[in-house]
């Protein structure tokens, strides 16, 4: 026998997983088009995606992405038979109401939502706990920190964390940084897109608030509640504070720190000066930077795009994909530190 004739073929079955997206703006465009452009990888993990529709408000308006046939609707009703909701939409109150009922039913959800994971961790904790919710993409956007913080750095007693998180605000300070003042600065990131027509959540240090809160829950303790943040944004700076910290060789970055002081953990936002050399003071525009310490790892350093349609759409394929490995929506820490 010919050792050809003695290979069987043996043709994989190929999974089917029903996907709803709520959210088509500027993260649910990109997944549509990764959706689409990542099938033969699905394929190779034996997996195919049903994308049973899309929701949103206005269901006429026009929209930039690359999926033929997609179906977008301003009725949820079709969610209720999806495997997976993929949940981009932003705001608490409504994508709650989505994702409970799929939740109670034992559907997974990915979703980018920072402030539903961190303002509602009441509802979601014991689901979060199940691994059925996955949210890489809810902090510094495509820069892997959700998955490291749930696997490999758990073993590390930790000591430290710091981060710049909020890409608007980086954009502000580096063009103040250029000679621009605050409210140039604020309205050009307005126009160019990068912060909302109501930029309070950024600048006022709530949206850094909202990804500290996870974090610190990865971090230090499964519990920890969003108003334990103490938070001060950059729309406090007197005015002068940019210059003055550059002549003194310093930039200014809305710092997210969690550290020991008098034996308790505290997390807190504030504008901080840090020297030029201090790898958070390299991260401009829309990147963001997390320095991690832990007793036995040392120092850890995240550099990456934290905000942009494609970027968190990466993230939001990475958990769909990890998913379809078998791996569980990230765990907290399962202890106070
Ligand atoms: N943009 C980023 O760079 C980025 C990065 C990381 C995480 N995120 C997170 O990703 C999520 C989405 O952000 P985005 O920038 O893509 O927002 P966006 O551009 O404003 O898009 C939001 C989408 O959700 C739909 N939507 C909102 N409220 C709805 C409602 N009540 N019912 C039905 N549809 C509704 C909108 O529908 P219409 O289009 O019909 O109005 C729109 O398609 C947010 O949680 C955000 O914090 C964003």
């Amino acid at each position: 026998m010919s050792s050809s004739s003695a290979v069987s073929t043996v043709t994989p079955v190929i999974k089917t997983l029903k996907v709803g997206l709520a959210g088509c703006g500027t993260v649910g465009q990109s997944v549509l088009t990764m959706l689409h452009r990542q099938k033969a990888l699905f394929h190779s993990l034996d997996y195919a995606v049903s994308l049973e529709g899309v929701y949103v408000r206005d269901a006429l308006r026009p929209r930039d992405f690359d999926y033929p046939g997609a179906v977008l609707t301003d009725d949820p009703h079709f969610l209720e038979g999806t495997d997976i909701l993929i949940e981009v939409m932003g705001g608490v109150d409504r994508p709650l109401e989505l994702w409970m009922p799929h939740l109670e039913r034992g559907g997974i959800v990915i979703t980018a939502n920072k402030a539903l994971m961190a303002e509602r961790w009441d509802a979601i904790r014991k689901y979060v706990e199940n691994g059925q919710v996955y949210f890489e993409a809810s902090v510094m956007a495509g820069t892997p920190i959700i998955t490291p913080l749930a696997t490999i750095l758990r073993a590390s007693t930790p000591i430290r964390l710091e981060a710049t998180l909020n890409g608007t605000c980086n954009y502000i300070l580096s063009q103040m940084e250029r000679g621009q003042d605050y409210h140039t600065a604020l309205a050009e990131a307005q126009r160019l897109g990068y912060a909302e027509s109501d930029p309070t959540l950024d600048v006022g240090g709530g949206d850094s608030a909202h990804k500290l809160t996870l974090l610190a829950r990865m971090f230090i303790d499964p519990e920890y509640a969003l108003e334990k943040v103490q938070v001060r944004g950059i729309d406090t700076l007197p005015p002068g504070a940019v210059n003055e910290a550059l002549e003194r060789g310093e930039k200014i970055r809305l710092l997210c720190s969690i550290e020991r002081e008098n034996g308790e953990w505290v997390a807190r936002v504030e504008p901080r000066a840090l020297p030029l050399s201090h790898p958070i003071a390299q991260a401009d525009s829309s990147h963001n930077a997390l320095m991690f310490t832990g007793e036995e790892c040392g120092t850890v350093i995240f550099m990456g795009n934290g905000a942009g349609g494609a970027t968190t759409a990466s993230a939001v394929v990475g958990d769909l994909i990890s998913h379809m490995d078998g791996i569980p929506g990230p765990k907290q820490v399962s202890l106070v530190r």
